[in-house]
């Protein structure tokens, strides 16, 4: 629309003025929102952005391509990629607890975003970081009360503050809708930009028990399944978000065919919800729900069991840890 071709025309031009011919960079998360601030950012400022993907093995599938490919064909952005997911899943063996699990990847990003940062550095000074803060996220953190959260929320793509950049927030007068937006008028790929939210930590924390190579790929194909069906049955924009989590410590018995098996569980977690802050459980229809129980039964042969999680927030978070 013409408003959104103005805002975003506005936002490209303040990003030119406050950059001037100084060099930034930009932490890609595989979110709607740092995807919009890097594709405004380049728009400004070209090949003075460096973008940083740290790939932590983490997302579910199709996305860090996503970011590799898609994004880069459509914006032109300078990206680096680090592949990181060895480095990532060697912190996190034998660690069970979320808020760890938490500390642990956020921990670990931060220290390979710092060696792409010095790397950068090398090639010449850079004075600009750009963040894909939200008008809801400046008004949270503005003081009063704000929010209770039980969770740390260590964002992949958000950084401690750190004093030696000044920040660039093309997004910062900006709702989620309107970010939509702006990412449609940029023309980037509709999946990033209609991406429900996903977790910083991403699958680390959908499955409950250690996180493993192995694992990871099981709850990827699942993930997969469940998301393509939902969106084949057009609710993906109605519902807010769906985990799909894998209950790794738990085996239950099956039979399939003649033979007896003795897989896991996954836990489909679909809420519809305005904020995150409070959710409803979805009804999602019986049908749906159907076929994604016997696709994932019939293709992910370590899972035997598909249930559904009909608890609100509260008292259940939308996330199982
Ligand atoms: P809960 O599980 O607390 O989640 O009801 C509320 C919303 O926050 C997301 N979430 C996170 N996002 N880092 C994030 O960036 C995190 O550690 C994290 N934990 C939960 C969750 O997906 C939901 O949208």
């Amino acid at each position: 629309s013409w408003t959104m071709l103005n805002i975003v025309e506005d936002s490209v031009e303040a990003v030119r003025r406050q950059v001037g011919d100084g060099r930034a960079i930009c932490a890609l998360s595989g979110g709607v929102d740092s995807a919009v601030a890097a594709a405004i950012v380049q728009r400004a400022i070209g090949d003075r952005l460096t973008c940083v993907f740290v790939d932590h093995g983490l997302l579910r599938k199709g996305e860090a391509e996503q970011v590799e490919r898609d994004f880069v064909a459509v914006t032109g952005v300078k990206l680096r990629v680090v592949d990181a997911a060895d480095r990532f899943l060697k912190a996190l063996e034998g660690v069970t607890d979320p808020e760890e699990k938490r500390k642990i990847i956020g921990r670990e990003f931060i220290r390979v975003f710092e060696d792409e940062q010095r790397a950068i550095m090398a090639d010449g000074p850079v004075d600009f970081l750009v963040q894909g803060t939200l008008y809801p996220d400046v008004v949270e953190s503005g003081g009063g009360t704000g929010t209770a959260n039980i969770k740390s929320h260590h964002n992949v793509g958000g950084l401690p503050e750190d004093l030696q950049f000044k920040l660039v927030e093309p997004l910062r007068a900006l709702f989620k809708d309107e970010v939509r937006r702006a990412g449609e008028e940029l023309g980037l790929p509709a999946a990033m930009v209609w991406r429900q939210p996903f977790p910083g930590p991403g699958l680390g924390i959908r499955i409950v028990g250690e996180v493993t190579r192995d694992r990871l790929s099981i709850l990827r194909e699942a993930d997969a399944i469940a998301r393509e069906e939902l969106s084949r049955a057009g609710l993906d924009r109605q519902i807010w978000q769906c985990p799909v989590v894998l209950l790794a410590d738990v085996r239950s018995v099956g039979v399939q065919g003649d033979g007896r098996t003795y897989g896991h569980p996954v836990v489909l977690r679909p809420v519809t919800s305005e904020d995150a802050m409070t959710a409803d459980w979805s009804r999602v229809p019986y049908d749906v729900l159907s076929r994604i129980s016997t696709r994932i039964t019939n293709e992910v042969r370590e899972i035997n069991r598909v249930v559904l999680d009909v608890t609100s927030k509260p008292p259940g978070t939308i996330e199982w840890e």
